[in-house]
C-alpha cells in the first residue's frame, strides 16, 4: 500500500547574520514534527532552507566590501553557518532551498509572470512606508506610532513605480479561510489577523523594488526586482519542483501539510500566501502554525540588541539532545517563552539527569546485579501492584499522539515524564533490593518488576525519538530492544520486548550538570563571544574643526626625562613623575597611566611633554603639564603606549 505522505516546512531564514537560538528553535520543532510523521509511518519530505534575497543582504554585504553572494554564502555555507548549524543539532530536512538557486529564481520569474498576465499583478506607483530591517512596506494606518508595526524601529518613506499584487480583491476568501477553516492556528492568531489587517480593509501590495538590485529580476521590466516575501513565500513550491525541472515532486507533496512560523510572519502566510496562491489557482496548504518567540528578559532576542544566545556554544556545552529536548519541553509552542541558562540546566538535571537517567540506569544495574544481565521466563505478575503501571504504558502511544497531533511538543512530553516519574515510584514500591535477599521465593516477582520498568523504558524511548534522536536510541541499545519492538505499532502494545530480554549497560546518558560551574563557564564564553564580534581595532575619530596656526603654535611640547616615578598614595590610577625639562628645576607631572605602566620602568626614558597648561591639583598633589601618550581600543579594551622618544634628545628640547 502507498504511504500516506506528509509535507512540513520551516521559514526560510535570513543569511543577514549568524543563525541564533530562536532560530533553532523553530527548526528542531519542525524535525521533530517530521520525525514523528516518519515514526508513524509516513513518506515525509521536510523543507528547510534561506531566504537570500532584499535591501539588508546588499547594505550588509557593501558594508562588509563583499559580493551579496559572497556574504550570503559565507553565512550558509561556511563554516559555523547555517549548515553547519542544521548537521550539529541532527536535523534530518530532506531538502535544502536557497532562493538564489538557478532554479528557484527561473520559477519565481514565471510564478510573477503568470500572475502579471492573468490581470492580478499590474504597474502603479508606491508611496508609503518602508520597514528596512523587516523588508515589509507599511500605510500609514498600519504604523504603531509613526514605526514599524512588527519590530517597531523607524520607518522611511518610499515612492517609486512598482507592481502590485491585487490583495484587496481575495480579502472576503481570506477571511473567510481564516475564520471558517482550522487554516491557521492558533485559533487566537486567527482574531488578530481578521481585525488587525482584514478589517481595516485589505490594500493592494507593492511587490517589486526598483531601488535595489538584489533579488529576482522581473524579466519583462528590467530595473525591477521581485519584492523578497513572492520570491520567499514561494520556495515551498519551487523545491518540490513547481515551474522547474530540477525535483519532481510537486505532484506528490503539495499541498504542504503545515507551514511552522514564527508569530511576526504570521500575516504573510495567512494573507499574502494564501491570496496568491489563489491567484495561481493552486491549491492552499492546509495548515499555518504560528509558533511564540524565544524571548530573552522578556524581550525578543536581536543582533542589533546584541542579546542573542548561540546555539553552537550550548549544545557543545551540554549535548544536542539536551538542547533539543529543553526547548521542546519547557516553552509551549503557540506562546512566548522566557529563554535562561539556569531553565535549560534545571530542565536538564530534572527531566534527563534525574527521571529518565536514572530510571535507566537503575533498571539496567539490577538487571544485571540480579540476573546477569538477562531476564529469565519465570516472572510473577501482582495485578494489583503492576495493573497501574502498565496501563500507563498500553495507554501513553495515544495519550502522547492526540498531543503530537495537535503540534503540543510540551504536553506530548509531559505524558511521557508522567509515566517515567511513575516508573521510579514503582521501584520504591516494589523494592527490588528487598525481593533479592530472597531469590528463590521472590526471584519471578522481581523479574517481572524489571520486565515492567523495561517496558517503560522501552515504550518511552520510542516515543522520545523525534525529540532526542541519538539519546533515545542508546536506551533502546541499553535495554536490549530488538529491531521490532521500537517501532511505531509496538509502541502502543504492552509486552513487546521478549520477556527474556538481554540489557547492556552502557555509558551515563545524561550526566548532572554542576549549576554553579555551568553558569560561570557560559558567562565566560559569552563574554569571549562578544569580544570576538568586536572589531580588531578602534580608532577615535579625527577632530574636523581646525585649529589656525598660531594657537597651535601656543602650545609648548619638551622633551622630558624620568628621573624618578611613583604610584601616588591612595590612587590605582595616578602615577607622579619628577621630570628634567631642561630648565634646571625638576617639573611634577602626574599622570592617570597606573594601570598601564609600573613606575620603575619609566625612570630614565625621555618622554614628551605639554609644559605650559596652568598647574591642576590632583589628589593633594601639583600636576605642572600633560605627558603625551597615543591611545586606541583593541578588541574593546583600551590601550595607552607613552610617546617615548630617542635617549640622545636632550631634555627640554623643542618638539615643533
Ligand atoms: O522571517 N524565537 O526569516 P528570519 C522564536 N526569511 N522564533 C524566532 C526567533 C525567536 N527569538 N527569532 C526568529 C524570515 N525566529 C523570512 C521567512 S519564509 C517564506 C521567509 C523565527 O530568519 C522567526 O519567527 O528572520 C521566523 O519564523 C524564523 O525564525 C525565520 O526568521
Amino acid at each position: 500500500m502507498e504511504k500516506k505522505r506528509f509535507y512540513i516546512t520551516t521559514p526560510i531564514y535570513y543569511p543577514s547574520d549568524k543563525l541564533h537560538i530562536g532560530h533553532t528553535y523553530c527548526t528542531v520543532a519542525t524535525d521533530a514534527m517530521a520525525r514523528y510523521k516518519r515514526l508513524c509511518g509516513y513518506d515525509v519530505l521536510f523543507l528547510t532552507g534561506t531566504d537570500e534575497h532584499g535591501q539588508k543582504i546588499e547594505d550588509k554585504a557593501k558594508e562588509a566590501g563583499v559580493t551579496p553572494k559572497e556574504f550570503v554564502d559565507k553565512i550558509v555555507t561556511g563554516e559555523r553557518g547555517v549548515l553547519d548549524l542544521w548537521k550539529l543539532m541532527n536535523i534530518s530536512n530532506d531538502r535544502f532551498i536557497r532562493t538564489t538557486d538557478d532554479y528557484h529564481v527561473s520559477a519565481i520569474q514565471k510564478i510573477f509572470k503568470k500572475m502579471y498576465e492573468n490581470g492580478d499583478i499590474y504597474k502603479g506607483k508606491y508611496v508609503g512606508k518602508y520597514c528596512k530591517p523587516c523588508e515589509s512596506f507599511w500605510t500609514e494606518s498600519q504604523l504603531v506610532d509613526g514605526k514599524c508595526p512588527d519590530c517597531g524601529r523607524e520607518v522611511q518613506d518610499a515612492e517609486e513605480e512598482a507592481y502590485f499584487f491585487r490583495l484587496s480583491k481575495y480579502a472576503d476568501k481570506v477571511q473567510r479561510l481564516l475564520e471558517d477553516t482550522d487554516f491557521l492556528e492558533p485559533r487566537s492568531r486567527v482574531n488578530e489577523m481578521v481585525n488587525n489587517f482584514i478589517k481595516p480593509g485589505l490594500e493592494d501590495l507593492c511587490v517589486s523594488r526598483t531601488s535595489f538590485t538584489w533579488g529576482v529580476p522581473v524579466d519583462f521590466d528590467p530595473g525591477h526586482v521581485v519584492y523578497v516575501w513572492v520570491d520567499a513565500l514561494f520556495n515551498y513550491t519551487t523545491a518540490l519542483g513547481f515551474l522547474n525541472d530540477k525535483y519532481d515532486d510537486y505532484e506528490k507533496f503539495w499541498p504542504a501539510d503545515v507551514h511552522f512560523v514564527g508569530k511576526e510572519i504570521v500575516r504573510f502566510h495567512s494573507i499574502i500566501w494564501p491570496a496568491m496562491l489563489m491567484s495561481m489557482g493552486m491549491p492552499l496548504p492546509k495548515k499555518v502554525f504560528g509558533h511564540g518567540w524565544l524571548l530573552l528578559d522578556g524581550g525578543k532576542m536581536s543582533k542589533s540588541k546584541g542579546n542573542v544566545v548561540d546555539p553552537y556554544i550550548l549544545a557543545e556545552m551540554f549535548g544536542v539532545d539536551a538542547l533539543r529536548f529543553f526547548l521542546l519541553r519547557t516553552f509551549p509552542f503557540g506562546s512566548d517563552g522566557n529563554f535562561s541558562n539556569e531553565a535549560l540546566i534545571n530542565t536538564i538535571n530534572v527531566d534527563l539527569a534525574n527521571d529518565l537517567g536514572n530510571l535507566l540506569s537503575r533498571t539496567v544495574s539490577m538487571v544485571g546485579k540480579y540476573f546477569d544481565g538477562t531476564l529469565p521466563a519465570n516472572q510473577a505478575e501482582d495485578a494489583e501492584k503492576d495493573a497501574e503501571l502498565v496501563e500507563l504504558i498500553s495507554s501513553l502511544r495515544t495519550r502522547y499522539e492526540e498531543q503530537m497531533e495537535k503540534f503540543a511538543f510540551q504536553n506530548a512530553l509531559s505524558e511521557i515524564f508522567k509515566v517515567i516519574s511513575r516508573a521510579n515510584k514503582y521501584i520504591d514500591e516494589n523494592a527490588p533490593w528487598v525481593l533479592a535477599k530472597d531469590m528463590e521465593a521472590n526471584g519471578p516477582r522481581l523479574a517481572r518488576v524489571m520486565y515492567n520498568l523495561l517496558e517503560v523504558l522501552r515504550v518511552c524511548g520510542i516515543l522520545l525519538t523525534p525529540f532526542i534522536p541519538d539519546s533515545a536510541g542508546k536506551v533502546l541499545d541499553q535495554i536490549g530492544a530488538c529491531e521490532g519492538c521500537r517501532t511505531w505499532e509496538s509502541a502502543g502494545v504492552y509486552g513487546s520486548l521478549s520477556s527474556t530480554a538481554t540489557v547492556q549497560r552502557g555509558e551515563n546518558l545524561f550526566p548532572r550538570v554542576d549549576m554553579e560551574k555551568a553558569l560561570a563557564q557560559l558567562e565566560e564564553a559569552a563574554q569571549a563571544a562578544k569580544k570576538a564580534a568586536l572589531p580588531d581595532l578602534e580608532l577615535e575619530p579625527q577632530l574636523t574643526e581646525q585649529v589656525d596656526f598660531d594657537t597651535f603654535c601656543k602650545s609648548d611640547f619638551r622633551a622630558v626625562k624620568v628621573k624618578a616615578c611613583e604610584n601616588v598614595k591612595k590612587s590605582n590610577k595616578l602615577l607622579k613623575f619628577t621630570l628634567d625639562d631642561g630648565t634646571g628645576t625638576d617639573r611634577q607631572i602626574l599622570s592617570g597611566i597606573a594601570q598601564y605602566y609600573k613606575p620603575e620602568e619609566l625612570v630614565g626614558k625621555t618622554l614628551v611633554a605639554i609644559v605650559n597648561l596652568p598647574p591642576r591639583k590632583m589628589m593633594g598633589q601639583e600636576s605642572c603639564g600633560m605627558l603625551i601618550s597615543a591611545v586606541h581600543t583593541e578588541k574593546g579594551e583600551e590601550k595607552l603606549n607613552l610617546l617615548m622618544i630617542d635617549d640622545k634628545i636632550p631634555a627640554g628640547a623643542k618638539l615643533c
